[in-house]
């Protein structure tokens, strides 16, 4: 599997895999939005996207994990291990957030594994349900 950052030929298959996320109308403005500011990762196996992330690095100068979205047939075998691997080496903060609403029970597991902890929630968002933020610290504390 190799992880690198999107390229325009790809923008149609992550569209697809962000829409399951944050749902068809929103999908092609958010991933093109991404896409342009260089903060979009594939996973690509065999010549095929099998997942994406999307990250922004201008949240309280904080690295903020927008959406993660792996291929239905391709999970639980280490593709979205591979992308926040990737947004830790890459990401300008040694501060990473992410999040996920309190409904997506696999999602809550994922980041557990991946050594997030726990950092607070939002309500009142559109969706109807509170969105969890988890926290990971990536370099020691005098790094910023
Ligand atoms: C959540 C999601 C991104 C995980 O992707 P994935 O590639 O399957 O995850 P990985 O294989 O890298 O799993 C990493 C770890 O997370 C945990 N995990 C992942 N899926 C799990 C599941 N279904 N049940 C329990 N734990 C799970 C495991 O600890 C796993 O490590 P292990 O397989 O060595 O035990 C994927 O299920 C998905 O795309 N879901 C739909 C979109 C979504 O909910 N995105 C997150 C909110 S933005």
């Amino acid at each position: 599997m190799r992880v690198r950052h999107a390229e325009p030929a790809d923008l149609g298959r992550v569209i697809a895999l962000a829409a399951e996320v944050v749902g068809a109308e929103r999908a092609s403005t958010f991933v093109r939005s991404h896409a342009e500011r260089h903060h979009l990762l594939v996973a690509e196996e065999d010549g095929e996207i099998a997942g994406v992330l999307a990250f922004r690095t201008d949240w309280f100068q904080c690295t903020l994990v927008g959406l993660v979205a792996v291929d239905a047939n391709l999970r639980r075998r280490g593709v979205a291990r591979a992308l926040y691997r990737m947004v830790e080496e890459i990401s300008p903060s040694p501060r990473l957030f992410s999040s996920t609403e309190e409904t997506n029970a696999v999602s809550i597991k994922m980041h557990t594994a991946l050594g997030f902890a726990p950092s607070g929630y939002i309500d009142n968002l559109p969706q109807g349900y509170r969105e969890l933020l988890f926290y990971k610290r990536l370099r020691p504390s005098s790094a910023g």
